[in-house]
């Protein structure tokens, strides 16, 4: 008996020395929450999480902590300045993102927003050429805009005021307008492959950040293999990735290579230019995940922000009032209005900004990799680590934000009156992988807000004194399923 006991004690023990040496060798690295064997610090995380968990953390290690994902380091930057200090201006070493299995099989090293190296630079760069020649900044792209809001309006109108359930009818419109993008044309809301479409994405969003999804970047060998919510995932993408290549074979056979019209026509013309090219990242597999990543993040985040502008306005009529006294004055009743507008809409654009902020809709920023050691405020990040900037903390900071915990569109007006931009407003990320479509989401709320508060008055239904503004915490945080009243104004446009 006593053989396997003195055995299991030594195993025990030199377990515990190989652990404390790592802990050692780790010294300087940013503090952190208690490192455990095998969970590392994750018990700190996991129990009752929610999106002020990083924020608290914060508080107690500082602006640049560590959480050990078991063995993996996990380096968190808070306040605008740790951000700034890592990923603008050591940009080099954080611009690639964490190659976990999860990503690679989802992503396959391939498009823009899960790719890495000379890939990512070139399709990134590319990604943004086709979007300004798409008309990005100018009428080309606010005329599709304008149409799916004037579509949604119409939706709107038809429950004559009654409680309706506004995510369908968001997202659907806000789909369209990436599908006027990337494939030229908009679909039926009745089309059976855009309403698969739709759903194929949401699976793919439920899943990310979840513990199953943990548990793929943990044991991927063993997965691979077994029944699960990760196997309806890649399932999805399979049928993301086969749309997008049936509307590619449809754009072969109809295309103009005079005159491009949409993001499929842009990139087989490159594919075609540089075809003799060796150091040439242009295919269809590239284009076919450029497409997914397009739609993944140019969808779910403007129609979120959509519906959580709904719950706000609902709930605060008198910020509410205020926006559509400013759009009455100011568009009065001409139908057309562009995105140059903002500027004389400072309360509107506050407010717009302010929804941004309040309702964050990612948990924390989108995660990088450091590529090579370096050392940050006086703390080692290693090579391999995940480093998140964390722009919830950044957009909560009571340094910058008059009332960081509530509703305030002053937070974004000076004395007079005035909009101010903040360098403090880090919704879009920061560095070499700040988002692609900030131009494009900046228009789309403006003028999806725009249209539909002139139309109509939000209020919550009968009975309800506000709609629930809590969270549904997932990859993105939305509001829990609603029913709001649309009531027809009779100052609106429509
Ligand atoms: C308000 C809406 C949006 C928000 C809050 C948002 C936010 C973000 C954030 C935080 C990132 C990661 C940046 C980083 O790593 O630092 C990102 C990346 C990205 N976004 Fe957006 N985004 C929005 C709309 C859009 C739209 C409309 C498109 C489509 C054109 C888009 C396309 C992308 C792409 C392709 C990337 C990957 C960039 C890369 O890895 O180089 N986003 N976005």
């Amino acid at each position: 008996m006593w053989i396997p006991a003195t055995l299991i004690s030594v195993l025990a023990c030199l377990l515990i020395m190989h652990f404390l040496k790592q802990c050692w060798s780790h010294k300087n690295y940013p503090p952190g929450p208690l490192r455990l064997p095998l969970i590392g610090s994750i018990w700190r995380i996991i129990p009752n999480f929610s999106q002020d968990t990083f924020i608290k953390l914060a508080k107690q290690y500082g602006n640049i902590y560590t959480i050990w994902a078991g063995s993996l380091p996990v380096v968190v930057l808070s306040g605008i300045e740790t951000v700034k200090e890592g990923v603008v201006k050591h940009s080099e070493y954080f611009d690639e993102r964490p190659e976990t299995p999860f990503f690679k099989a989802l992503g396959n090293e391939n498009g823009i927003g899960l790719s890495n190296g000379h890939t990512w630079k070139q399709q990134r760069k590319f990604a943004i050429l086709i979007l300004r020649k798409l008309g990005l900044g100018k009428k080309g792209i606010e005329h599709k805009i304008e149409e799916e809001a004037h579509q949604l309006v119409e939706t709107f109108a038809r429950a004559k005021g009654q409680p309706l359930d506004p995510s369908s009818p968001v997202s659907n419109s806000v789909t369209n307008v990436i599908c006027s993008l990337i494939f030229g044309q908009r679909f039926s809301l009745k089309d059976e492959e855009f309403i698969k479409l739709k759903d194929a994405l949401w699976n793919i969003i439920q899943f990310s950040m979840t513990f199953f999804q943990l548990l793929y970047d943990t044991l991927p060998w063993l997965m691979k293999h077994l029944p699960g919510p990760h196997k309806k995932v890649f399932a999805s993408r399979d049928f993301i990735s086969s749309f997008a290549r049936k509307e590619v074979e449809k754009h072969k056979t109809h295309r103009s290579l005079v005159e491009p019209q949409d993001f499929i026509d842009y990139y087989l013309l490159q594919i075609e230019k540089s075809k003799k090219d060796p150091d040439s990242s242009y295919n269809e597999e590239n284009l076919s995940q450029c497409i997914c990543d397009l739609f993944a993040a140019g969808t779910e985040t403007i129609t979120h922000i959509l519906l959580w502008a709904l719950v706000l306005m609902a709930n605060h009529p008198d910020i509410q009032e205020k926006v559509q006294k400013e759009i009455d004055e100011v568009l009065g009743s001409s139908k057309s209005f562009s995105y140059q507008n903002w500027k004389k809409l400072p309360y509107t654009s506050a407010v717009i900004h302010e929804i941004q902020r309040f309702k964050y809709i990612l948990l924390f920023g989108v995660p990088r990799q450091c590529s090579k050691d370096v050392n940050i405020m006086g703390f080692l990040i290693p090579e391999g680590a995940i480093v998140i900037p964390d722009a919830r903390c950044v957009l909560f900071d009571p340094k910058h934000w008059e009332t960081p915990q509530e509703f305030n569109p002053n937070n974004f007006l000076d004395k007079d009156g005035k909009f101010v931009e903040k360098e403090e407003f880090l919704l879009f990320g920061a560095g070499a992988r700040t988002c692609i479509g900030q131009q494009l989401a900046r228009i789309e709320l403006f003028i999806f807000f725009i249209s539909l508060l002139r139309s109509f008055t939000f209020k919550p239904p009968e009975g309800v004194k506000k709609i629930n503004e809590e969270p549904v915490l997932l990859l993105v945080t939305f509001p829990h399923p609603y029913t709001v009243c649309a009531v027809p104004r009779s100052t609106g446009s429509s």
